[in-house]
């Protein structure tokens, strides 16, 4: 099914084409002077440079080749050259109603599906998830429905940070802070029974326990370098397989995915796979052997490295003393450390090719933190070198950060990271405020109620995230995030709520839906509206960038309601206006919580 858009522009084509011009100058847009006109068409400028006529006599030519069109009612000629379409009613009527019967919400499938794999979320064990994850989870669940709705096989995967250097360091901190680990440890390491072992270590080990030894353990080795050494060994000795290391490696590991899983949950936020780096390790060894054999890695200061600035590519690097000095750009990838560990490159790296084996993606989607794209680029083009992906089949959607009020990556009022679940909480803390303030959801039971204040919570916290393109910072503003008025997720929410009640009104009434007839100028509005999904789908998708469909989401509660203060529904002149409008205000609700579903938004039924 081809929206409005699309098929006008094969018409506009159609006629450049039968002119002896490129069909490509046909592409035609919404309408920059609404008032004028419902599409135009800017090609003939286009086409007068190349055909050496003036503008207006290209545009005259293909204005009188599209007269005849059966969807259009006029046809005409603005300013230099423009082309300016006006759609007819019948044409509106006829692709409103076919939005309306789509479960799709008129919006087409890919062309081609392809595999793609979207790595996401990005937590690590034992350390609280920061606004980085926040938005990562956000933006990559978005990713992954948008992919899954046009049709691609889609997986999503959490990545979970769970080897290297920080493990090291929990280990080592665990072991000295309480004595039954330690002892623990040293009975595995003689050959003690692991069954044993590994109760104990259940029974001592939990997420506060882990969430406070790890800062301190980090910042213990920044200062001392015997217990930063002594961590990179312990890194390198559970790398190598020592048992003891293996056993409470996993406990930390099971611990910390079970309430990270619920903090996603709470956010609405799902894995297909909750694989981790260290799922990648047994892939390492003959990865390295495959690179060493290949004759890409060097040594470089004890380190096994491998370069990947192509010649010429440099930039300028501050040293510690101050001097500046210019080196390759970017970095060579760290594949083996000195003490003989993997690396953050190194098992993403290993990551590729293990993806390669398992679901073998056409695209590879990394949606991590914009501050990570020199990383990205170097474990890119290793891959590519190495031959394990096509360069442009590895993708990083790097974004900005959520910064406060100072303009810096988000903060606690104590200076810390903002935990996940705590946000969460907040959130919904304010979201009821808001919904008593507006005198919302009082006939509501508690828990409907409830459930009510954490939809609009995900609804602020996410719009307020993807309706900006994934590349600008902004600043959190929960006041502003929370409103039921102006640009945000409760605002698209409460005019959903607001159809959903209008249309159990009409259905206690006995009023049906009917055929969809456009007349009047926000009915034409609405349908044009509803034309423009399918677009902004496709380029949500093409560009990896949600708010194109948030901007439509809030663009279609607009316009309905423009439509609903002009056009009475239940109260329509007719029996037949009314069947109209009622098929149209189902149309609207049901795109609108398409969008939303999308964006991985929930819409309550009432409020
Ligand atoms: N765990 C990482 C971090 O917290 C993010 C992981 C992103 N994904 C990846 N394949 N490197 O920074």
């Amino acid at each position: 099914m081809n929206d409005l858009k699309t098929a006008l522009g094969e018409a506009v084509g159609a006629a450049f084409a039968g002119a002896g011009l490129p069909p490509e100058l046909g592409r035609v847009t919404a309408a920059d002077r609404p008032d004028l006109a419902d599409f135009q068409c800017n090609g003939a400028m286009a086409a007068a440079k190349l055909a050496g006529q003036p503008p207006r006599d290209i545009a005259t030519r293909i204005a009188a080749a599209l007269e005849a069109h059966p969807d259009l009612t006029g046809v005409e000629i603005a300013g230099p050259g423009f082309i300016n379409l006006r759609v007819s009613p019948q044409a509106l009527s006829r692709r409103a109603a076919d939005v309306a019967r789509d479960p799709r919400g008129g919006a087409s499938l890919a062309d081609s599906p392809r595999r793609v794999i979207i790595d996401y979320g990005g937590p690590n064990v034992a350390k609280p998830m920061h606004v980085g994850h926040l938005r990562s989870s956000i933006i990559g669940e978005a990713l992954k429905r948008i992919h899954r709705f046009r049709g691609d096989v889609t997986i999503g995967d959490a990545h979970f940070g769970d080897w290297g250097f920080q493990m090291g360091l929990l280990i080592l901190a665990t072991a000295d802070e309480i004595p039954a680990v330690a002892e623990v440890i040293a009975g595995v390491d003689a050959g003690g029974d692991p069954l044993a072992a590994e109760a104990t270590l259940r029974a001592h080990v939990d997420l506060p326990l882990l969430e406070r030894l790890y800062p301190q353990a980090a910042e213990r080795a920044k200062h001392e370098a015997a217990f930063r050494d002594a961590a990179r060994k312990a890194t390198a000795a559970l790398q190598g397989g020592r048992a003891s290391y293996r056993l409470i490696w996993q406990v930390f590991a099971d611990v910390s995915r079970v309430a990270l899983k619920r903090d996603f949950h709470a956010l609405g936020v799902d894995f297909d796979l909750w694989k981790g780096e260290s799922d990648a390790d047994p892939l390492i060894p003959e990865m390295v052997a495959d690179l060493e054999a290949k004759g890409l890695l060097e040594t470089d200061q004890g380190a096994r490295i491998l370069r990947v600035a192509g010649p010429g590519e440099t930039k300028k690097k501050k040293l510690d003393d101050g001097s500046v000095v210019v080196v390759e750009s970017p970095d060579p990838l760290l594949v083996i450390s000195s003490e003989g560990s993997a690396m953050y490159g190194t098992t993403d790296l290993a990551t590729i090719l293990q993806r390669r084996r398992d679901f073998d993606p056409q695209l590879f989607l990394y949606v991590v933190d914009q501050r990570q794209a020199e990383h990205f680029e170097q474990v890119f083009r290793a891959a590519a070198k190495a031959g394990y992906a096509p360069r442009e089949d590895l993708v990083h959607i790097g974004f900005g950060t959520m910064n406060g009020p100072d303009g810096k990556p988000f903060k606690t009022r104590e200076g810390g990271v903002l935990k996940l679940a705590d946000l969460i909480a907040m959130t919904s803390e304010k979201a009821t405020a808001r919904l008593h303030e507006a005198g919302l959801g009082a006939e509501l039971e508690p828990d409907e109620f409830e459930d009510t204040a954490r939809k609009v919570a995900v609804a602020a916290l996410k719009f307020a995230d993807l309706q900006n393109f994934r590349g600008t910072s902004y600043v959190f503003d929960l006041d502003r995030f929370t409103s039921f008025e102006g640009k945000t997720g409760p605002y698209l929410l409460y005019q959903a709520v607001r159809i959903k009640s209008l249309l159990r009104k009409a259905a206690d009434q006995g009023a049906v839906a009917g055929a969809i007839v456009i007349a009047e100028p926000t009915e034409r509005e609405l349908a044009l509206t509803l034309d423009a999904f399918n677009q902004a789908v496709v380029e949500a998708d093409d560009k990896s960038a949600p708010h194109f469909i948030a901007e439509h989401a809030f663009r279609l509660a607009q316009v309905y309601s423009k439509f609903y203060a002009a056009c009475p529904v239940l109260t329509a002149a007719d029996e037949a206006t009314r069947a109209s409008r009622l098929a149209l205000s189902q149309a609207v609700l049901a795109q609108l919580e398409t969008a939303l579903d999308l964006l991985g938004i929930e819409t309550p039924e009432r409020m």
